[in-house]
């Protein structure tokens, strides 16, 4: 399976377009690169400084820090971003600080009440055994994360289930899609491919029932798990049921170009493609490409909650849109990739000034500032988020790895 992978990645590569090519195209310079990889750096130190030893940084809201117990969804995190900044930099206090995290981590192998164990894990994890040499640890802990995540599988739904709280009697969110990506490569790693038969029938439902026409998505679907019939498709951070929720159409595009990369299926390609269109060519996206939290902030029914602060941005859908960009500019035609590296070109250069970018030594050490939690829930609003941070540095190293002629994503072993 390994090889056939690699020979995939080679052909994806190479037939679409070549390496002299893709390099005519980048406009961001290794300095540049380089030099926001060493401010973050510099930058997560503060935040390292004011981390306690068994807690997860969330935000810094109003000048005070709020951290998690390793059960938050968000927990992978911080120790992935740390992972990250010590690959683009080499600096070891980077890695040291990113293991030591895995510690208070390592009991969330065992969770079977989340389905967030891709992002839990797999950016911590996995990342620490892209990177270190003493890996075997970080392999069984993984594959144990991943026979827990298993058991929310449903065969009748076909789907992994969200959440297990009311009122919803199946959910299913479209951040789900970004957890497959742990379920396919331990696939690769373990050799079982139930993991992988679990990861395509999730993308394939989501695909078949979570998109609206115009390729935008729906927050959340609730199942009946008897039948495996949809019987509602609602919101839960978006501004209302029919509107398109920033971070969620960001999922979408990031969830469907990891499949592609994952399987060769053409469905995912195209489909990915469909979401970058609607989010990239959308009349309310500002031209600096940073989009406000629900694409469809100013059409909420007057049946429906208004929200005064609408007029936010959302960083973190930014931050993966240039990741996921970045990766799905690997996988079409010279002008598709041409046109989606400058788009994630003018992400990055955004992100990387005012007013996005904390000035060093301010935002209690997160890197970013501006994303959104969740209006709706009145929750992290025009705040620094732990996953803004770490798909922005992600970006980064990908634009450092495509600038360096390697493949944009690395092999785990
Ligand atoms: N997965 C939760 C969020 O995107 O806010």
């Amino acid at each position: 399976m390994r090889i056939l992978y690699y020979i995939f990645i080679l052909f994806i590569t190479a037939f679409h377009v070549g390496y002299a090519q893709q390099k005519a195209m980048l406009h961001l310079t290794s300095d540049f690169i380089d030099t926001q990889l060493l401010a973050a750096s510099q930058q997560i130190m503060l935040l390292a400084e004011h981390t306690p030893a068994d807690k997860f940084p969330r935000t810094f809201e109003n000048g005070a820090y709020k951290f998690s117990s390793s059960s938050w969804w968000c927990s992978g995190f911080y120790p992935g971003t740390l992972l990250y900044l010590y690959e683009g930099t080499g600096e070891k206090k980077l890695l040291r600080l990113g293991l030591n995290k895995l510690v208070p981590l390592n009991k969330e192998q065992h969770n079977r009440g989340t389905h967030d164990l891709g992002f839990m894990l797999f950016c911590s994890f996995g990342n620490a055994w892209r990177l270190s040499k003493d890996s075997i640890q970080y392999r069984d802990v993984l594959l144990t994360g991943a026979e827990s995540l298993a058991t929310r599988f449903n065969p009748t739904t076909k789907t992994i289930r969200s959440w297990d709280h009311q009122p919803w009697q199946y959910p299913v969110i479209i951040d789900n899609m970004m957890n497959l990506e742990f379920l396919m490569e331990l696939s690769k790693i373990s050799g079982d491919n139930r993991f992988r038969d679990i990861a395509i029938a999730h993308a394939n439902t989501t695909l078949k029932n979570h998109f609206r026409k115009d390729f935008s998505s729906y927050h959340v679907l609730d199942y009946d798990a008897r039948t495996g019939d949809v019987i509602a498709k609602k919101t839960h951070q978006g501004a209302f049921d029919e509107s398109a929720w920033a971070r969620g159409q960001a999922w979408a595009l990031y969830g469907y170009t990891m499949m592609f990369r994952e399987t060769a299926d053409q469905q995912y390609l195209v489909q990915a493609n469909h979401i970058a269109k609607f989010i990239l060519t959308h009349p309310a996206l500002p031209s600096d490409l940073i989009p406000y939290w629900d694409f469809d902030k100013d059409k909420i029914p007057s049946d429906a909650k208004t929200y005064a602060n609408r007029n936010l941005r959302d960083v973190s859908a930014a931050a993966l849109n240039a990741s996921a960009l970045l990766e799905l500019s690997q996988y079409v035609d010279a002008n598709t990739a041409e046109s989606y590296l400058q788009s994630a070109e003018t992400i990055l250069r955004n992100l990387s000034a005012a007013p996005y970018l904390a000035p060093q030594g301010s935002n209690g050490g997160f890197i970013l500032k501006h994303s959104v939690g969740s209006i709706p829930g009145n929750s992290e609003v025009d705040v620094p988020l732990t996953y803004a941070d770490y798909y922005y540095v992600e970006a980064l190293i990908r634009y450092q790895r495509l600038l360096q002629g390697k493949p944009i994503i690395a092999s785990i072993n």
